[in-house]
């Protein structure tokens, strides 16, 4: 039986920030939930997580997060509160009134180690099952181990003491083998040793660390990827983790088939899925839950988020949000969808056109300088350059119909709420309130007046 436990009370002075530095994101996820997902490949029974500055944030966010949302076979998550931040080793002695009788393992993650896959922690847990450890730990040899605590062990891997980094003599500090934060103890052992932490150190908190002297045997296990286990404690480790979990995504997705071109100004996170044949061109952003079919092209320059894009689909320079294209349409340059905005096949949404909740027929274009909200177009639609739904009175939104094959004039307005029937006609410039029958031809604005030989009045002097 193993019980997870998070630690994620700490404010992280060095990120200097107001959020609670496990709520920092990091590729569209907070680094709480990623370490939350690294365990998803394990089976537990109980998911601990202890809370303390801002807690009540830290807790509304995972449970609206989407790691609870993707996950909903694991075990819910139970949130202990510690309400002073003594240190790693006083987080993990809140946990003593909740795991009261356990028996099983406790694999204690940091909450800021947001890189570790699924496999290590595995091989952690095989490790100290196999040895029938008291705790394990997970280690590995940095070039730069500035920062970590550091790990002594003897020559059968088994450790005999952790010293902080800034507790370490200069001798010390020359050991490179740093913990990892992460840790599987036999629970029953822990908890008779946890009361005994004394917090006689530079910090003067009570370390989780310590705990090592007291048990036995505990054994250190190496990381084959150092790269797994940075800690995130100021910005620049934040921005170094973003650059190791690009390159994995990307990495990923050209094997599979994807070109991208100028790789390092693109950036997708993790959630996003490819499909062969997709090419991602210079500057171009993927983001939430994307979905690219095969044959796309998506930029230079543009952004999808939270969309689905069909096959053969091409987006130049454009921001696509909430929304779903399918094949063979054409967005942009410089077109902006959002708020559930649908287009159907063989589309063309193109120069300076925004679309919000609109849903777009097959083969119908809106090819320039429009805004479309709440509107409904079906098939082989044209809408003119310039037409506008005025779909907002002030208060509230309004929606636009309008039928298969019906044409928008230039610099139309269609002022909602309003139904175009199937093949309309609407003449430039018209600002058309009134709902309009199939196969009309509707003109709304005044008539030009031409007066043959009008001249302005010469002045009086
Ligand atoms: C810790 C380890 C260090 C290790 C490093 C790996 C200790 C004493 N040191 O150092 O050996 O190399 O992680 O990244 O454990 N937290 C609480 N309550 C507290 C204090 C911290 O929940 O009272 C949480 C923080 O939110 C954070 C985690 O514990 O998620 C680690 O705390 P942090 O202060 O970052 O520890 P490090 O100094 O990095
Ligand atoms: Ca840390």
């Amino acid at each position: 039986m193993i019980a997870i436990a998070i630690l994620a009370a700490g404010r992280g002075t060095r990120m200097k920030s107001d959020l609670p530095k496990v709520l920092h994101e990091l590729g569209g996820r907070s680094l709480v939930e990623r370490v939350l997902q690294s365990c998803q490949e394990i089976e537990i029974c109980r998911r601990l997580v202890i809370v303390g500055y801002r807690g009540e944030l830290v807790k509304q966010s995972l449970i609206e997060g989407k790691e609870i949302a993707d996950n909903p076979q694991s075990p819910p998550l139970e949130f202990v509160e510690q309400t002073e931040q003594l240190g790693t080793g006083h987080a993990i002695q809140q946990l003593l009134p909740h795991l009261e009788g356990f028996q099983g393992d406790l694999l204690v993650l940091n909450g800021d180690v947001p890189l570790l896959r699924a496999e290590t922690i595995k091989q952690l847990m095989a490790v100290h099952k196999q040895h029938q450890n008291s705790a394990t730990l997970l280690t590995a040899n940095l070039p730069n181990p500035q920062g970590y605590g550091r790990v002594f062990t003897d020559s059968q891997n088994l450790v005999q003491q952790i010293v902080e980094d800034r507790d370490c003599t200069p001798d010390q500090k020359q050991n490179h083998r740093i913990n990892a934060g992460v840790y599987c103890f036999h629970w029953p052992d822990l908890e008779k040793i946890l009361p005994e932490l004394k917090a006689d150190n530079d910090q003067k908190e009570y370390y989780l660390t310590d705990t090592v002297t007291f048990l036995n045997p505990v054994r250190a296990v190496d990381v084959e990827d150092y790269q797994e286990i940075l800690g995130i404690n100021d910005r620049k480790h934040l921005a170094t983790a973003c650059d190791i979990l690009q390159t994995r995504v990307k990495d990923k997705w050209m094997t599979a088939g994807v070109t991208l071109l100028d790789p390092s100004s693109i950036t997708i996170d993790d959630t996003v899925e490819l499909q062969p044949d997709v090419v991602i061109e210079p500057q171009t952003h993927l983001r939430g839950q994307t979905a690219i079919a095969s044959g796309s092209r998506i930029g230079p320059g543009s952004l999808i988020e939270n969309s689905q894009i069909g096959e053969n689909v091409t987006v130049l320079y454009s921001v696509v949000s909430d929304s779903i294209v399918a094949e063979n349409s054409r967005v942009g340059p410089y077109a902006h969808l959002r708020g559930h905005a649908e287009i159907g096949a063989n589309c063309r949404v193109g120069n300076f056109v925004e679309l919000k909740n609109t849903q777009l027929g097959d083969r119908t274009n809106v090819a320039h300088l429009s805004y479309l909200g709440d509107a409904t177009l079906g098939e082989k639609v044209n809408i003119g350059a310039g037409t506008i739904t005025a779909n907002y009175d002030g208060k509230n939104k309004h929606k636009t119909q309008i039928g298969d094959r019906t044409k928008t004039g230039s610099n139309s307005v269609l002022v909602a709420p309003i139904t175009l029937g199937e093949d309309v006609t609407v003449a430039a410039g018209s600002v058309v309130t009134e709902d309009v029958p199939n196969d009309c031809l509707v003109i709304a604005r005044s008539r030009q007046v031409v007066k043959p030989g009008w001249k302005l009045k010469e002045p009086k002097k």
